[in-house]
C-alpha cells in the first residue's frame, strides 16, 4: 500500500515546489492536533516544548547540527528573513549583500528590503546556464565579492535551474570576512547535507520539501558565533526572555513567536521514519535512487527535446532544468502557458517557466520514491507535442 496521499491520476513531477508529506507524517500531525485541540492551554504550557526539544534533537541528528544552533521556522523564507532583520542592525550605507542571478525571488526580495532599510547595495553574482562545471559558479561568486560585501545569500540547490553549488567552497573561500547565508531550501533529503561542515554562519532550509514533512516545517541554523545577534523575523515574549525554552538564546527567540499550529514540527521525525524506511539503507538509498531516477528522466527529455544536457550530472541532486526550445508564449507571470495545458491535457504536475526571462524557458522536473520512469516518457510525448 502506497505511504502517500497523492492523486494517482496524476504525474507528480514537481515535488521541488511543495513536498508531498507520507501518511504517517500526517498521521502523527492529525494525533499531535488532536491532543492540542482537546486543551490547548494545557499543550502550549505543558507538552509543547518538551515535544518541539525532541523534534528538534531528531532533526538535528539528521542534518548534522547542534541543536542548540537550531531553530524552527515556518518555511525558508522566514529563515532567510530572520537573518537578513537581525542584520539590518549592523548593515551599513555602502555595504554589499551579494545574491546570485539564479537565486530564489522571495529571498532576491527580502535582500532588497534589507539594502533600502539600510542603504546596504545588493550585488547580482552571475554564472551561466547551460554550465560545464562548479568552477563557473565560485568565478561568478567570488567576482562580485568586494571589500564591502557583508553577506553572501547563496543557494545549495538553485531553484530554476536546479544546480547543485558548490556551497563548502565558498564558504571555505569567503568566511569569516563575508558571512555566508546558505539557503539550501532543497538540500535535506535530496542530497549528503551535513550543516557542521557546511560551516556557514547561517543555514535555513525546509523540511516540507525533500524530507517530506508536513507543510510548515522548516530550520534555521545559527553558527555559535552568530547566534547572540539573531532574532526571529516576528518578535515575540522571548525578546525579554519571557519564554522559558531551556536551550539558549536561538530556543528562547525561536521556539515562540506567537500563537500558531507547531504540529508540523512535531511530526519532522515521523516523515523521516516513514520515507528513510522505503529503501533498505534508509535516506542514503532514498537520496540515490531519487537522484538516479531524476538523471533518467533528464536523459530521456534531452532525448526526446533533442537538446544537451545543460549541466554535469555531478551538478544535480533530485530535480533538473532542461531548456525548451522555441519560445514561451506571452504571460503575464513567469509560469509558461504550457505548464497549465500539462496540468489539464495530460494530468502532469511539472514546471514550466520563464527563465533567465521570457521567451526563453526551462522545464523542471523531480523525481521521488513515488515516481515511475514511465512517467518522464509520458512528459517527453506531452512537451512534444505542446511545444
Ligand atoms: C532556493 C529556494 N529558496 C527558498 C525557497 C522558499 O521555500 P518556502 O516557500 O518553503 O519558504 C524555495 C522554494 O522553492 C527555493 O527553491
Amino acid at each position: 500500500m502506497s505511504i502517500w496521499r497523492l492523486d494517482p491520476t496524476v504525474s507528480h513531477l514537481n515535488h521541488g515546489s511543495f513536498g508531498a508529506a507520507p501518511v504517517p507524517a500526517l498521521e502523527a500531525q492529525q494525533r499531535w492536533r488532536d491532543l492540542l485541540e482537546s486543551n490547548s492551554t494545557r499543550f502550549m504550557l505543558e507538552h509543547y516544548q518538551p515535544a518541539l526539544d525532541r523534534a528538534r534533537e531528531r532533526l538535528a541528528e539528521f542534518v548534522g547540527a547542534d541543536p542548540a544552533g537550531l531553530a524552527f521556522v515556518n518555511n525558508a523564507t522566514e529563515g532567510v528573513n530572520a537573518v537578513l532583520r537581525s542584520l539590518e542592525a549592523i548593515l551599513r550605507p555602502g555595504d554589499e549583500i551579494v545574491i546570485t542571478d539564479h537565486g530564489y525571488n522571495a529571498c532576491r526580495n527580502a535582500a532588497t528590503v534589507t539594502a533600502a532599510r539600510t542603504g546596504a547595495r545588493v550585488v547580482t553574482a552571475s554564472f551561466p546556464f547551460p554550465i560545464d562545471s562548479p568552477r563557473q559558479v565560485i568565478d561568478g561568486v567570488t567576482a562580485a565579492v568586494t571589500d564591502r560585501t557583508r553577506l553572501l545569500l547563496i543557494d545549495s540547490v538553485t531553484s530554476p535551474t536546479a544546480l547543485v553549488l558548490p556551497v563548502e567552497e565558498l564558504v571555505t573561500a569567503l568566511e569569516p570576512g563575508v558571512e555566508v547565508l546558505v539557503d539550501a531550501a532543497h538540500a535535506p533529503g535530496m542530497v549528503d547535507f551535513d550543516v557542521s561542515s557546511i560551516g556557514a554562519s547561517y543555514i535555513t532550509a525546509n523540511c516540507h520539501k525533500w524530507m517530506c514533512a508536513p507543510k510548515g516545517s522548516a530550520f534555521l541554523y545559527v553558527r555559535e558565533d552568530r547566534r547572540p545577534a539573531v532574532y526571529p523575523a516576528v518578535v515575540s515574549h522571548g525578546y525579554n526572555g519571557a519564554w522559558p525554552a531551556a536551550g539558549g538564546h536561538l530556543h528562547t527567540q525561536f521556539d515562540w513567536t506567537g500563537t500558531d499550529d507547531p504540529t508540523a514540527w512535531l511530526s519532522v521525525p515521523d516523515a523521516l521514519d516513514a520515507v528513510g524506511a522505503l529503501q533498505p539503507d534508509g535516506w542514503e538509498g532514498v537520496r540515490r535512487t531519487n537522484r538516479e531516477l531524476c538523471l533518467a528522466g533528464r536523459d530521456i527529455l534531452v532525448d526526446a527535446l533533442g537538446v544537451e544536457p545543460p549541466a554535469p550530472d555531478s551538478m544535480i541532486g533530485s530535480i533538473a532544468s532542461i531548456p525548451l526550445p522555441g519560445s514561451s508564449e506571452p504571460a503575464g507571470t513567469i509560469f509558461d502557458p504550457m505548464m497549465a495545458r500539462l496540468r489539464s491535457k495530460w494530468s502532469i504536475e511539472a514546471m514550466v517557466f520563464g527563465w533567465p526571462r521570457p521567451p526563453e524557458r526551462l522545464l523542471r522536473i523531480s523525481a521521488h520514491q513515488y515516481n515511475r520512469i514511465e512517467e518522464y516518457e509520458r512528459l517527453a510525448e506531452a512537451v512534444a507535442a505542446e511545444l
